[in-house]
This record gives C-alpha cells, sequence and structure tokens, in this order.
C-alpha cells in the first residue's frame, strides 16, 4: 500500500514538471471506509484557478478529517472508476498552473446515455464517496444534476473563461483569461502603431460575449462585435475610415469567435483582406485561441476559487440537495443546482457593448 501511495504521488510530481502524466486507475477495487470521503472533478474546458480549487479542496478536507480524492480527466474518470487520493504536499505544486492537473474533459455522452451516469454513481459509492464538487461550466452543472438524481451529494462551482454560468456574477477562470488577453492586446499594439495598422482579435466566449466586452473597456478598443454588434465587411470598412479620420494610429476591433465562417467570404481573414483593400491600411486578423486558457491564474481567480471551494465543501457537511456555489453581488451563496442550470445570463452585455460603440465615435 505504501509503495503504491509514493508510486502515485511520482505521478502527480511528473506531472507538475509537465511531463506526460499517465494516470492509472489507482483504486479499482472498493476499499473499506475508513473514514468520511470527498471527491472532486474538473470539468468541461480546463479554466485557469482549477488547481487551486483542488488544492484548496485537499486542505480544506484534511484540516475536517476528510480523506481528499480526486476523479480524474472529468466525468469520464467517474464512469472509468479512476480516483486518486489527494495530498497537500502534491496539490500546492500546481497552484501557479492554469491546467487541471487532474485532467478536465468535454464529455457529452454523459447527458445522453444514462448507463453511464448510473455507472458512475456506482463507482462512487463503492468507492465510500460522500460527497463530490464539479468544478466547471453549464454542462459540468447539467452532469453534475444527473449525479444528484441518482442519489449521490454534489456541489458545483462555476469555473469557465466564458462566464457564462447564469446563476454566478462571476466564474473561476474568467480574471485570468481577461488579463492574458489584455498582456497580449497591448504588446500587439505596440507592432500596430508602428504600421499605423488594423486589428481585428478574435476573442473565445463561446456565445456569450463576457470576454469581448471587458476586452474592449479595458483597453480601450475602437469597437466590438458581438452578437449584439454584427458587422459586415463594409460596417468594418466604415469604422476603420471613421477612426482613421479621427487621427486614430492604431484601429483595435475585437470579435466573438463563431460569429463568422472559418474560411471564405464570410471569415475574418477575407474582411481583414477587404478592410486593406478599401482603406490602403494593413490589416490583419488575429484568433488569440487557447493561449486564453493558459498560464498562471491571477491572484483574483485563486482567491475566488479558494472561496468557492471552502462554501462547497462546508456545504457538503450540512447536505440539503444539490448546489452550486456561486458569488452574487460580491457575495457567497448557494443556489439550487437544477434551478441554476435553467437560469439564463441577464443580457447586461447588450446594454454595455451598445453604450461602448455609441462612446466610441467621439
Ligand atoms: O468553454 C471555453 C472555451 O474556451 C470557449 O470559449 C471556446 O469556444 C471553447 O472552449 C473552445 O474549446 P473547444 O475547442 O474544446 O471547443
Amino acid at each position: 500500500m505504501k509503495t503504491k501511495k509514493i508510486n502515485k504521488q511520482a505521478k502527480l510530481q511528473q506531472s507538475a514538471n509537465n511531463a506526460a502524466p499517465v494516470f492509472t486507475g489507482i483504486n479499482k477495487k472498493a476499499l473499506a471506509k475508513p473514514t468520511k470521503r470527498y471527491a472532486i472533478l474538473c470539468s468541461g474546458g480546463n479554466a485557469q484557478g482549477m488547481n487551486n480549487c483542488i488544492n484548496a479542496f485537499t486542505k480544506k478536507c484534511l484540516q475536517l478529517g476528510i480523506e481528499p480524492w480526486g476523479v480524474l480527466d472529468g466525468f469520464i474518470g467517474l464512469v472509468k472508476n479512476d480516483f486518486v487520493k489527494l495530498d497537500s504536499i502534491y496539490t500546492q505544486l500546481f497552484i501557479s498552473r492554469g491546467s487541471a492537473f487532474l485532467g478536465s474533459s468535454r464529455y457529452p455522452e454523459f447527458a445522453t446515455d444514462l448507463s453511464l451516469c448510473k455507472k458512475a454513481a456506482q463507482n462512487i459509492r463503492a468507492n465510500h464517496i460522500d460527497g463530490v464538487i464539479v468544478v466547471g461550466g453549464e454542462g459540468s452543472f447539467k452532469g453534475a444534476c444527473l449525479l444528484a438524481k441518482n442519489g449521490i451529494h454534489v456541489v458545483g462551482i462555476p469555473a469557465t473563461i466564458d462566464n457564462d454560468v447564469a446563476c454566478s456574477d462571476i466564474s473561476i477562470g474568467f480574471d485570468s483569461a481577461l488579463n492574458k488577453v489584455c498582456d497580449m492586446i497591448c504588446d500587439t499594439n505596440d507592432v500596430f502603431i508602428s504600421h499605423r495598422g488594423v486589428v481585428l482579435y478574435e476573442i473565445m466566449g463561446r456565445y456569450c460575449p463576457s470576454l469581448t466586452v471587458s476586452t474592449a473597456i479595458a483597453n480601450n478598443i475602437t469597437y466590438m462585435v458581438t452578437k449584439y454588434s454584427k458587422l459586415d465587411a463594409q460596417g468594418f470598412i466604415d469604422i476603420v475610415k471613421d477612426a482613421k479620420n479621427k487621427h486614430k494610429q492604431c484601429v483595435n476591433i475585437v470579435v466573438t469567435e463563431r460569429l463568422y465562417d472559418n474560411e471564405g467570404p464570410n471569415s475574418l481573414k477575407q474582411i481583414a483582406k477587404e478592410i486593406e483593400k478599401a482603406t490602403g491600411y494593413m490589416t490583419r486578423h488575429i484568433p488569440i485561441g487557447y493561449i486564453q486558457r493558459g498560464g498562471k491564474p491571477s491572484a483574483r481567480d485563486r482567491l475566488l476559487a479558494n472561496f468557492l471551494t471552502n462554501i462547497a465543501i462546508n456545504y457538503l457537511g450540512k447536505y440539503k440537495g444539490p448546489k452550486a456555489a456561486c458569488v452574487i453581488q460580491e457575495e457567497g451563496k448557494l443556489i439550487d443546482l437544477a434551478k441554476a442550470v435553467k437560469q439564463q445570463r441577464k443580457s447586461y452585455n447588450r446594454t454595455l457593448v451598445e453604450e461602448f460603440n455609441k462612446q466610441n465615435k467621439f
């Protein structure tokens, strides 16, 4: 048993050093239950701060005399019975990395094939896990609801760079991604100021424009293109001409991903070419891409991860049905998970977009 533990810890250490993490399900057989056990899993697209949730979870469990367990690769690990016992000596190695060192995955089959959830619940019970914390976005919360329907005690923690979990004002990862985008635009700006150029920055967010909106405001961008303010090629050209008439050295436009085609006449690449042809200014399309989900978590996300994880663990101790640990008007709140999943984000973004684009005409 001792050798097994050392091997497992060596594997975690290996992952910390960025070597290929080769985790195996070390808990294939049901274990005798010595004490209370909780488990944590990360699900969906990774978000900076997930590792901070895992570390906070481990420390808090140990403080309460609860055994902390991690699930590898999100809901997939629940089904495959891939559980690892966590130790704060190792979890703390990852607190300044953006990855989810336990692994995170998208697993849409979990919602459609009900036998998968039954299997996951069986494994959780067989391992005597008393409560599960699911760290992720909207889709992950739906998976958590299914577990709850199968009798598992669950709490969701919102973590996604998109900030599209409607029940919480803020999701873990959003602040880090925003800082990353701001730094990247700031550096790229040096190039385009020198060349008096135009840039179309494509920003992640799926269908939620939060990251685009906050980037635009924080960077004094020339114009933001979101689902509320979509432009055709001529619209882009007009914005550029107008900004140049006002002596802007460099024109920065931010665009939420997925609004335009990847290739062809309706792609940002093609629109950039048309702007360059019509205005004579060097114009480039820059998809910012996965760098937004990598790198160190901001201090704010680290604090948020600690805050929400502690709320979630405390709640598991007096469990009364599935909940999501959220921030509402700067206060930690527990929201009914089924309601949280159905909630729609308030469209405050629309007002911000319209106001911002109007102001920047001057
Ligand atoms: O949900 C986070 C996110 O980064 C979205 O903003 C983006 O659309 C998506 O993940 C990209 O990830 P994938 O390639 O897995 O769809």
